[in-house]
């Protein structure tokens, strides 16, 4: 008796924590108000390392590799494919020193610059602002400009969206067609500075919200049809709550339909470790770093609130993405490093997480679409191969546009060391069609998750998946193997009585749709 009593308790015990242990999410399908804007899957192409010369651009005379006006196609087709809604450009850094008269006009005619930021190689303006607005036409995607508040005028600004968007006659209108472009291109995006605080110019809140008020003044008399800019501040890095606070407090709101907020996922900024052969306690640490994003875009967005109570102005995370020590051997002014299945892990727990804020972030880049940082994309001469970042983006883009269904995620830990952090993460939309999607990340490496979600206000029957996993967080497409790291149908999720089953693998990310 004593035997059975301690057997029964053994089992006992086992089941309570089995039931403890158990992945717990309920998703709400008639709960969704808030629309998931498509630009917060946009991207980010700066003029540094390999990102526009041999990653976007390999010159008009290329006869290797098959190009439109020098613009790479198989880059072309591969980010229409992922749907990217928009691309920023020039900088980052490199925009506070971009003089972007230096990029147009007869190539042969265009001054050589230093580019001072990104390792001081010659910056030739062969790729400037026809180049790369045609390419975003040539893309589908809209074009979100950064302009120089660093090291410009606010005359340069505004001739720059005179130049771009004037459809009257205008000196810069004029110079436009003289170059060879009738009609403008109606950029609508436009970032007032980078980095103020930083690279921008080392600027203190007050003065930089003083400055904008400047600059955005004389940005916006020049749009087609009484149409108005979109135009985002230069926003607080990473917990610089007081930068936020000072500009929605300084900064009339209309004059500002955005703000922007940097935070790159980087252990140590001495010692970022390796891109492909770190630790499991680096993974942990990057992880820990990309799982802040909920509470900096929480507390960042109360502040907003209490100035913006109707959240007309948008939180707008212009740079994020993992950082590592560049590749051994190559230039450490070029930022290139490899992409795993950490990388594909850290993109989708960070969409899951502007999902979850959609209301109040309303657009997002990815650093940086090509060769540089968390790149979608990695080029070698004429080849190119898709990274697990890119297949993230191109799974999710089923959230594009679609309304946010509210989850609420009760997570086994994921334990390392002392520490712990919530082994999954979640997120759900309706789409224009009716269609609900579900996509999980499992963020253990070791582990694989059981989940049950209960799904209310959905009319479905059943469940089609795709998966992105590999045997080893490390591993990572290579030219030589370039399809490692794919997409595939995942069959291990079940739909019966709006309870919906779901296995994953470690270190796996999973897009479901219930029809
Ligand atoms: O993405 C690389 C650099 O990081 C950008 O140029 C800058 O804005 C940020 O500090």
């Amino acid at each position: 008796m004593r035997h059975f009593l301690k057997s029964a308790g053994i089992i006992f015990l086992l089941t309570s924590s089995t039931v403890f242990a158990q992945n717990k999410v309920t998703l709400s399908g008639d709960l969704g108000k808030h629309t998931i804007n498509r630009h917060i899957y946009g991207h980010f192409a700066e003029h540094l390392g390999k990102c526009i010369y041999g990653g976007f651009y390999v010159g008009e005379n290329n006869t290797k590799i098959p190009n439109k006006d020098g613009v790479r196609m198989d880059v072309v087709e591969a980010l229409k494919k992922m749907k990217i809604p928009n691309l920023r450009w020039p900088g980052g850094c490199f925009a506070d020193t971009y003089q972007w008269k230096d990029g147009i006009g007869p190539k042969a005619n265009r001054p050589k610059i230093v580019n001072v930021w990104w390792g001081n190689v010659t910056e030739d303006n062969s790729f400037g602002t026809h180049d790369f607005l045609n390419m975003c036409e040539l893309i589908g995607t809209e074009p979100y400009l950064a302009g120089n508040v660093g090291s410009g005028t606010v005359k340069d600004l505004s001739d720059w969206v005179q130049y771009v968007n004037f459809k009257g006659v205008s000196p810069m209108s004029d110079l436009r067609a003289k170059n060879g472009r009738e009609n403008p291109w109606k950029v609508r995006y436009w970032g007032v500075g980078n980095e103020a605080w930083g690279c921008g110019g080392n600027m203190k809140p007050d003065y930089y919200a003083n400055i904008y008020r400047q600059y955005a003044t004389f940005m916006n008399a020049s749009f087609e049809n009484n149409e108005r800019l979109f135009r985002i501040a230069s926003g607080a890095s990473d917990n610089d709550y007081n930068w936020t606070e000072t500009l929605m407090r300084e900064i009339p709101h209309n004059m500002l339909e955005g703000i922007a907020m940097h935070h790159y996922s980087v252990i140590d900024w001495k010692h970022k470790g390796p891109s492909t052969t770190f630790t499991e306690e680096l993974y942990f640490k990057t992880m820990k770093e990309a799982l802040l994003m909920d509470e900096l875009v929480k507390r960042h967005s109360t502040i907003m609130d209490k100035y913006d109570p109707a959240k007309k102005v948008a939180l707008v995370v212009d740079e994020w993405g993992g950082w590592y020590d560049v590749e051994p051997g190559t230039n450490p002014g070029f930022l290139f490093q490899q992409n795993t299945m950490r990388d594909a892990v850290l993109a989708g727990a960070t969409l899951n997480i502007f999902h979850k804020y959609c209301e109040r972030v309303r657009m997002a880049n990815l650093a940086q679409v090509v060769n540089v940082l968390q790149s979608v994309i990695l080029t070698n001469e004429e080849k190119m191969i898709l990274t697990p970042t890119y297949h993230v983006l191109e799974m999710y883009n089923v959230h594009q546009d679609a309304t946010m269904l509210p989850v609420e995620v009760q997570s086994n830990d994921y334990t390392f060391g002392n520490e712990k952090l919530p082994a999954i993460s979640v997120s759900a939309s309706r789409d224009k069609n009716g269609a609900v999607h579900v996509s999980l990340v499992n963020i253990d490496p070791n582990k694989a998750q059981d989940i049950t979600i209960n799904v209310t206000g959905v009319n479905a029957s059943g469940v089609t998946g795709r998966i992105l996993t590999s045997g080893k967080v490390q591993d990572y497409n290579t030219f030589e193997n370039p399809g490692k790291i794919q997409p595939a149908v995942f069959g291990g999720a079940s739909l019966k009585n709006n309870v919906l089953t779901v296995k994953l693998p470690p270190v796996s990310v999973v897009v479901l749709e219930l029809k």
